[in-house]
């Protein structure tokens, strides 16, 4: 990746998360930005929409939509968001099988029209689909990462400012393991411009804090009622672009390859990792609780049994 070039972001999905990226990716001029989706004007309606948002909004990154998985040729990082997203009462592991076949057949794509590129796997369930992503693409795994945990400890930045009545830009969290139940933030290592969470609040409001983090996506599908949350899950993703374009290394909780750390083996699960322009750049094994440490083999367990149902299915 040359320094000075104008980069070029595919977001795969011209659904809500997908269109948030674009957004998003605009609104930095990180580069230019092609939509790709299978439905026929969704992409081009939606980039139109962007560009004709530029001149008020004041950015110059050309976006335009695709049905043509050709257009994401030379991409430099590429976030997918296609496929399934929850309805009410559904966990992100019913959407295994069909997201699975969706991202299996996007992976044959970016082989043939940007081997060289970055990519950040966003579409549910997460750390099985990046996982699936990894074996299908054949890249190194530091090019392959899933986005969660910038979501989720960003939900628990929120809460923990709504707590205390604080700017959600003085609160620092980190929350590892999988995208699910069995999440495992980390209040210890939570805290308010340096502070830790556990000298502001009783242990009782941190545990609802945790709760509420480890549910929040389910949160907003409840209320939305007709599917799940985009703003927040775009603006994820984005940051990573943004540390991986500016080569910012950014100390990140993203979904990587694990290869004996926290003594997860072959697995993608939540960590923090610095991410810059080579991807995922290093990861840091921090250190943590026995209860943490089993939360999080718990949390790999469940990713485990999703990587087992794709090879069931016969997707792995
Ligand atoms: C969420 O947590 C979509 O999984 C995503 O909202």
């Amino acid at each position: 990746m040359s320094v000075g070039k104008k980069f070029k972001i595919a977001s795969i999905g011209a659904g809500n998360v997908g269109s948030s990226v674009a957004q998003y990716c605009a609104e930095l001029d990180l580069g230019d930005v092609v939509i790709t989706d299978i439905l026929e004007g969704l992409p081009q309606g939606k980039a139109l929409d962007l560009t004709e948002a530029g001149p008020i909004r004041g950015y110059s990154s050309q976006v335009t939509g695709s049905n043509d998985y050709a257009d994401i040729a030379g991409a430099d990082v590429i976030v997918i968001s296609a496929g399934l997203a929850r309805k009410p009462g559904m966990t992100r592991l019913d959407l295994l099988e069909k997201n699975g076949r969706i991202i299996s057949g996007i992976c044959e794509n970016i082989v043939k029209y940007a081997p060289d590129s970055i990519v950040i796997v966003v579409s549910n369930p997460v750390d099985t689909m990046v996982y699936l992503a990894f074996k299908k693409l054949g890249f190194p795994a530091e090019r392959v990462i899933g986005m969660a945990g910038c979501l989720d400890s960003a939900r628990m930045r929120s809460f923990v400012a709504m707590e205390l009545g604080v700017s959600l830009k003085s609160v620092n969290t980190m929350v590892l393991g999988s995208h699910g139940d069995d999440m495992v933030p980390l209040p210890h290592y939570t805290t308010v411009s340096g502070i830790p969470i556990t000298k502001l609040m009783p242990q009782d409001r941190i545990d609802a804090i945790v709760d509420r983090t480890r549910k929040g996506g389910a949160e907003i599908v409840q209320l939305l009622k007709t599917g799940s949350a985009f703003y927040a899950p775009g603006a994820s993703a984005v940051r990573m672009v943004q540390s991986i374009l500016r080569d910012e290394k950014q100390l990140l909780p993203c979904c990587a390859h694990l290869t004996g750390q926290y003594g997860l083996e072959d697995i993608y699960m939540g960590v923090p990792c610095v991410i810059g322009k080579d991807g995922v750049e290093s990861i840091l094994e921090l250190e943590i609780s026995d209860a943490d440490r089993e939360s999080l083999h718990n949390s790999a367990k469940e990713v485990q049994s999703g990587i087992n149902g794709l090879r069931e299915a016969g997707i792995l």
